[in-house]
Parts: structure tokens; sequence; C-alpha cells
């Protein structure tokens, strides 16, 4: 049971629309209760950056907190569930850290800036095939499933080592949509369609991980099942890791993609300044879009021992919500920070990818693929403007929210 049921103050985050504009209830969040209990949501919220940053970097807090919804149903339940726990478990080895380490070890490498840049013309192509094959359905492009979500997911498949013609993309893509039902709170019902996406993209990997031991793949899988991997993982543990990327990399890139150019519509005058500049200022406007609206908004953690942070106790077990979006507009940080600025000379402290020892492997890549994207989108269509009136965003609670389409006008641009 948590251990303080009545906060001091009282702030609604289940609240249907607070995803509209979270930002007022969350700057008086971090000024009046910045390590406040939420009894709706039973976990601990953490607003300020130097906590989040600290709690981020803290070994007392353990990472893998999702299992405890699986942990809390009743037996049966809780046994027919058990491969999703697994699975979860096995992801990136982060049940334990020496695990972690040799995954980290094992995978680092191949994450660096150097050899994410030699995806560069890969990205490219991807990109370039993606736009011409939306405009030759018509002059309106949906801009999220027409080419972001595709480009994510086909980058992620890239790097496994899948080849092309092995991928059913729109396959891939639908489980690991139900599989990013565990963004949601984890109501059961929710918690099973992750595991039946979870078991089906399992047994599409399967052969190529075993295709992969028989050294017939390239990329990741062969990283970590090929002849002479270091890694010991079972055939599961691949399979695993496998499923981890296609969720971890895609969703998060492609919801990036989506809002960052969803912000360049909000705000011409600040695409008019990336484009007088010619565009070298993507980079910085990279981090700021992460910082002004990144995909994930909160990470979870577990505390492992009662921790006391600015004077209250975290009780060991109980989970810690790190809102990731309040952080990144902490007025001791950044300067005007609910101003969106694609120049913004303290865009590069924002938390978005996280930080400390589980912070996000794949932020180099997601980097070449928004500059890549950007580009070719603002340079290909000069005059591309948004087809509709509102965005159409969806929510996922806590405190998220993402786009379902964004359909463009192209202006013509081949
Ligand atoms: C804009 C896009 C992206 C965002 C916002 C993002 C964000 C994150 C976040 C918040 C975490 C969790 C960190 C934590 O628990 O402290 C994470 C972990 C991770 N991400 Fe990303 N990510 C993105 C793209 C990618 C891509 C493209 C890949 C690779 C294909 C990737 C691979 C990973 C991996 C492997 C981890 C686990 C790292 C570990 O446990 O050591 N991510 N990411």
């Amino acid at each position: 049971m948590p251990s303080q049921t009545v906060p001091e103050t009282w702030f609604d985050l289940q609240h249907p629309d607070l995803y509209r504009a979270p930002h007022a209830v969350l700057h008086e969040m971090r000024r009046t209760a910045p390590v406040y209990f939420s009894p709706e949501l039973d976990s601990w919220m953490l607003t300020r950056h130097d906590d989040v940053s600290g709690v981020l970097r803290d070994r007392r807090f353990h990472t893998v907190e999702e299992y405890k919804k699986i942990d809390a149903l009743p037996p049966e339940e809780q046994r027919e569930l058990a491969p999703l726990r697994r699975t979860f478990l096995e992801w990136g080895g982060r049940d334990d850290p020496a695990a972690h380490e040799v995954f980290l070890r094992a995978l680092k490498k191949h994450f660096t800036p150097r050899r994410v840049a030699e995806q560069r013309p890969v990205i490219e192509q991807m990109t370039d095939r993606l736009c011409s094959a939306a405009v030759e359905r018509g002059d309106v492009v949906d801009v999220v499933n027409d080419v972001a979500h595709p480009l994510s997911m086909s980058v992620v498949c890239h790097l496994l080592g899948l080849r092309r013609e092995d991928v059913d993309l729109g396959f891939v893509l639908d489980q690991s949509h139900a599989i990013a039902q565990l963004l949601e709170m984890g109501e059961p019902d929710q918690l099973r369609r992750s595991q039946e996406g979870m078991l089906t993209l399992g047994a599409f990997l399967a052969p190529h991980v075993a295709a992969a031991r028989r050294g017939e793949r390239s990329g990741l899988l062969a990283a970590m099942a090929g002849p002479g991997t270091p890694l010991r993982y079972t055939d599961s543990q691949v399979v695993s890791q496998g499923i981890m990327f296609t969720v971890v990399g895609y969703h998060t890139t492609a919801n990036l993609l989506a809002n960052g150019l969803q912000l360049l519509f909000d705000h011409p005058e600040q695409r008019r300044a990336l484009v007088e500049d010619d565009l070298t200022g993507l980079p910085t406007a990279f981090d700021e879009m992460m910082r002004f609206h990144g995909p994930v908004s909160t990470i979870r953690r577990v505390a492992l021992e009662d921790v006391t942070v600015r004077g209250r106790v975290i009780p060991r077990g109980a989970t810690v919500l790190l809102a990731l979006l309040a952080a990144n507009r902490d007025p001791e940080v950044f300067t005007a920070p609910d101003e969106f600025d694609v120049r913004r000379s303290d865009a590069h402290r924002q938390l978005g990818f996280t930080t400390g020892p589980y912070s996000c492997m794949g932020q180099a890549l997601a980097r070449l693929e928004g500059e890549v994207f950007f580009r070719i989108l603002l340079t290909r269509w000069p005059d591309l403007a948004p087809a509709d009136p509102e965005p159409d965003w969806t929510v996922f609670r806590p405190l998220g929210k993402e786009l379902a389409t964004l359909r463009v006008r192209t202006g013509g641009g081949a």
C-alpha cells in the first residue's frame, strides 16, 4: 500500500483534457510539489530536471516496472501472461545490471555516430521511396501512416539484418502496435493483446534467428546470434531483443517525426528560420522537438529501497513516474521553456532519451532519421501544409499524446 495516501495538494492527472495543455498543471506541480504522490496512479511523480536526472542515474531504482502489473493479477492470469513477463525481463538484460552490461558491450558499438552514419544512404532511399509512393496516391499524404511509421520500422528491420523481401511491413507494424498496448497503464486486456503481439512477432523472428546462427543474416541478429558472437543468448533471448528493437526503436522515432512536423506547422516562423539557415540547424531543431514535445512523456522506475528525495520518502517497491515532459520545461534549466525555438542554445539538455546507464542506445540513429526526414520533406515539398484544421491526436495515459494521422498537402511537389 502507498505510504502517503492524502497528498497536501491534489492534481487531477487523469482529467480527460489534460493532454491538451498539461504544462500549466506540471509547472504548478514542479513549483509546489516536485515529489508528488498521485493516489490515482499509485505512483510518485517527479517533475524537476535535476530530480529526474538524479533518479535516472541512481541504482536504487530499478528500470523494469511493467511486470508489477502482471504480478498484481490473480494467479490464473499471471500464469497466462508468463511469456509476456519473461520477455519484458529479457529486454536488454534489464533485470540484472551484469546482464545489462553484457548487452551494452555487445551492441553499443553498432550505434556509434560513425556506424550509424553508414546508414544514411539507405535511410535516404527509404524516405524518398515512401514519399514518391505516397504522392502517386494523391496530393494529400498522411505523413504518419504513409511515411513516418513505415520509415522508422523499415530502418529497424534493416538494422536487425532482415532482408526486405522477408518483411511484410504491415504485419510487423500491426504486431508492434499491439505490443505498444503496454505503453498504457496496463489493463489485463491490454496486456493480453500485448502478449499476443509478442508471440506472433516472436514466431516470425525465430527462423531468422536460426538463419543468423548459421551465418546467413547480418546486422543485429548476426551480432547477437551469429557465429563468433560473444553473447551467450538463447534463441528465445535473441527473439526477445529483436522484439524490443521493433518496439523501442520504431514507435518513438515515428512519433518524433510526426510531432516535429506538427510543431513546424504550429510555428511557421520557426520553420522559416530553419529554411533560412539552409536546414543546417536541423540537429538543434531535433533536440528542440524532443524537448518541446518528445515521444516519451514519462518513464517508470521502481524503488529498490526507501529513498528520500527532497525530504519525502519514496518507499521500497513504489513506482516512480519521471515526467520527462515536465523536466524538459524546467525554467531552472531552459530559458523561456514554453517557447518553441529551433535555434535555442540549451536544447541539448533535453531528457527525451533519458540519461544514465539505461539511456537510449539508438539516439544517434533517431537523430539521423530526423535529419533525413525533415531535409527531404522540406526540400521536396516547400509548400507542405496541413490538410485538416485540427491535429488528430490520440492520447495514452498518463500525459502522452501522439498523432494518429497527419494529412498534408504536398503543394504539387514531386
Ligand atoms: C526519437 C526516437 C527515440 C526516443 C525518443 C527514444 C527514447 C528512449 C527512452 C526514453 C529509452 C528508455 C531509457 C530509460 O529507461 O532510461 C530508450 C531506450 C532504448 N532505446 Fe530509444 N528512443 C528513440 C529511438 C530509438 C531507436 C531508433 C533505437 C534503435 C533502433 C532505440 C533503441 C533503444 C534501446 C536499445 C534502448 C534500451 C537501452 C538500454 O536498456 O540500455 N531507440 N529509448
